[in-house]
């Protein structure tokens, strides 16, 4: 006897999307009450520069979707997408988005765009990344990519938070960083120097303290990494922070002679907001 069943009801369905551009959630971690990274399914035609940003989102409560700016923390070499976030404890995407958990699904527009990107820098001996809180997740890219390390002989990682534990994503980063065995391989035990990293809180106590700014202008954090002072010859910069963080950074570089440049004008520092905003 044979079944008579219709070839197209027999065949496997596609499984369906239930929100436009959809990715699949894969991991979600918290750091601390206010701060959590995620990783989602990458869509296979996205290619992106380290350090760039998306859209990302939920469909909101009138069904449409609720979209913001989030940085890709992940490097362009990585078959998923990483995103470290705030929780804003009434921001419309971050009160829904906190809750996410894997399987579920985001909206994630493919269309990568930023300033943070390796070709809007003139070449140079230094590089330098300055961030604040969520502003280290376009460096966490940027850290992670090997073309980093061939454009410059030395990367210093600049991350102040208020508190120790708000710093904890990044220091687990960079940790695991140092000890990944394809970078000793590629870059030899030497990688451990090129590297560095200076966190630093200004609200708790910890081992470095200080605002960015500050450290800068003060001398400490050159003498303290035993480094010359920032020139305009040797190093480079990438900023993402608060609007009233950039703006200060913004002239302690200038200070040093550096010149603020862009994609289609390769100079020696670039900026980009870390969110729209005076804080919550
Ligand atoms: C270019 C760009 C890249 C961004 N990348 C990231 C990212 O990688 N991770 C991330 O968490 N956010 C990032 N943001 C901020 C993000 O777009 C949203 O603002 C954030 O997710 C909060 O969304 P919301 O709808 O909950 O609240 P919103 O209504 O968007 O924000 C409410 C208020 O919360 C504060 N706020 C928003 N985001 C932050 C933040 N990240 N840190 C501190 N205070 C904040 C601001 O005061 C803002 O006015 C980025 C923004 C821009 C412009
Ligand atoms: N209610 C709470 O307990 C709580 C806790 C954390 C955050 N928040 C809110 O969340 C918002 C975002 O907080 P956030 O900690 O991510 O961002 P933030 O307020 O921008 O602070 C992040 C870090 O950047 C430093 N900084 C701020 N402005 C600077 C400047 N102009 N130059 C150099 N360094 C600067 C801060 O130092 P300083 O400490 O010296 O300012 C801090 O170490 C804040 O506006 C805040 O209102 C609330």
């Amino acid at each position: 006897m044979t079944l008579d069943i219709p070839v197209a009801d027999a065949a496997p369905k596609p499984a369906q999307k239930t929100l436009p551009d959809a990715q699949t959630v894969t991991a979600v971690k918290h750091w601390t009450d206010s701060l959590f990274s995620f990783r989602v399914t990458r869509p296979a035609s996205l290619r992106f520069r380290s350090g760039e940003f998306v859209m990302i989102g939920l469909l909101g409560d009138n069904g449409k979707p609720l979209l913001r700016a989030y940085s890709i923390a992940s490097p362009n070499w990585d078959e998923e997408l990483e995103f470290y976030s705030i929780k804003v404890p009434d921001g419309p995407l971050t009160s829904k988005l906190q809750h996410i958990q894997p399987g579920d699904e985001i909206i994630l527009r493919p269309k990568p765009v930023g300033t943070l990107v390796l070709d809007a820098l003139l070449p140079g001996k230094r590089l330098w990344f300055l961030a604040t809180g969520t502003g280290i997740a376009p460096f966490a890219s940027l850290m992670r990519d090997p073309e980093t390390y061939e454009r410059y002989e030395q990367v210093i990682m600049m991350h102040t938070c208020r508190t120790a534990d708000e710093l904890t994503y990044g220091r687990e980063l960079v940790e695991n960083l140092k000890n990944d065995p394809l970078l000793g391989e590629i870059y030899g035990e030497d990688f451990a120097n090129r590297l560095i990293y200076y966190p630093t809180t200004t609200r708790e106590e910890s081992p470095r303290m200080g605002r960015i700014t500050d450290n800068m202008t003060s001398g400490k954090v050159f003498a303290d990494l035993g480094l010359p002072p920032i020139s305009p010859e040797t190093d480079r910069a990438m900023v993402c922070g608060s609007l009233a963080f950039n703006v200060d950074v913004k002239a302690v570089l200038e200070g040093f002679g550096l010149r603020e440049g862009a994609n289609s004008e390769p100079r020696e520092f670039v900026v980009e907001k870390a969110f729209v905003g005076d804080g919550v």
